[in-house]
């Protein structure tokens, strides 16, 4: 293999790889090289990788244990593997608010990789945020406010309406609202509007009020860079310092491909 290059996107998020071929094993120079880049850009895009299961899993484990999904079955024979698919017969897709993925876990993932092989012909772009960047750009006040409190990020809501199998228990966690990512030891917002309920320390109303500013913070463009798919692409973000939402725009169009979770630890 020749050298990694990588290439940003923006200044605070995003970066694509070249130089490497996904369906050979990586070698213990440039799993740090990508460890780094990841720490750096937050997500990291490759292009052109048709890999199979197998090297999909192996390329996953460089950065950790693969973890279950904790609603979602994984497909026949790979149970760490998931589907992600939409097309004609499709009534939604996974991922279409800003989330990160997990967080209902008591130890949400460290990271997703997403490999489509199948893309629209246009459309069905992934959107990422920097939560360090949102952080950042808050006022000395507010992460003072905010410092110390706790969320509960509940899959119940979520997956219920998908899966009514009322036997079923979903996770449900809590989490600062501010925490600190283990590798850079950077401070990041880590509430989102898909699994987040309420911000324990708080009265009802101003936890809402508060996640609503914060939902809205968030979503600020400066955050975020938008990826644009072709087939055999791979997305690997950062899942403690990101948020994601995939766009559901080319409907009756298919966007088919899998992802694989990399374990996480508690969020501190
Ligand atoms: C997800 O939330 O993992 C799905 C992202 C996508 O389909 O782009």
């Amino acid at each position: 293999m020749s050298e990694i290059e990588i290439r940003p996107l923006t200044p605070r998020i995003g970066a694509e790889v070249q130089g490497l071929d996904l369906r050979e094993p990586l070698d213990a120079g440039r799993v740090a090289a990508l460890k780094q880049a990841l720490a750096d850009h937050l997500v990291l895009f490759f292009r052109d990788q048709p890999i199979d299961h197998e090297s999909h899993k192996r390329f996953g484990r460089c950065f950790g244990p693969l973890a279950l999904h904790s609603a979602v079955p994984g497909i026949e024979g790979h149970p760490e593997i998931v589907a992600i698919h939409a097309d004609a017969q499709s009534s939604y897709v996974a991922g279409e608010d800003w989330h990160s993925d997990l967080t209902c876990d008591a130890e949400p993932p460290l990271g997703s990789i997403l490999y489509l092989h199948t893309v629209p012909e246009s459309g069905g772009d992934t959107l990422f945020a920097s939560m360090y960047a949102a952080y950042d750009a808050l006022s000395p006040r507010m992460k003072t406010y905010l410092e110390g409190l706790t969320a509960i990020h509940d899959a119940d809501h979520v997956y219920r309406p998908l899966f009514p199998d009322v036997e079923r228990k979903y996770p449900c966690s809590a989490h600062p609202v501010v925490r600190t990512h283990p590798v850079t030891g950077r401070k990041l917002i880590f509430v989102n509007s898909s699994y987040v309920t309420r911000i324990v320390e708080l009265p009802k109303d101003e936890s809402d009020a508060v996640l609503a500013f914060l939902y809205a913070h968030v979503k600020n463009p400066n955050f975020q860079v938008r990826f644009r798919w072709s087939a055999h692409a791979i997305a690997f973000w950062d899942n403690r310092c990101t948020q994601h939402l995939a766009t559901w725009d080319y409907f009756p169009q298919t966007r088919s491909g899998w992802r694989v979770t990399v374990a996480g630890d508690r969020p501190f």
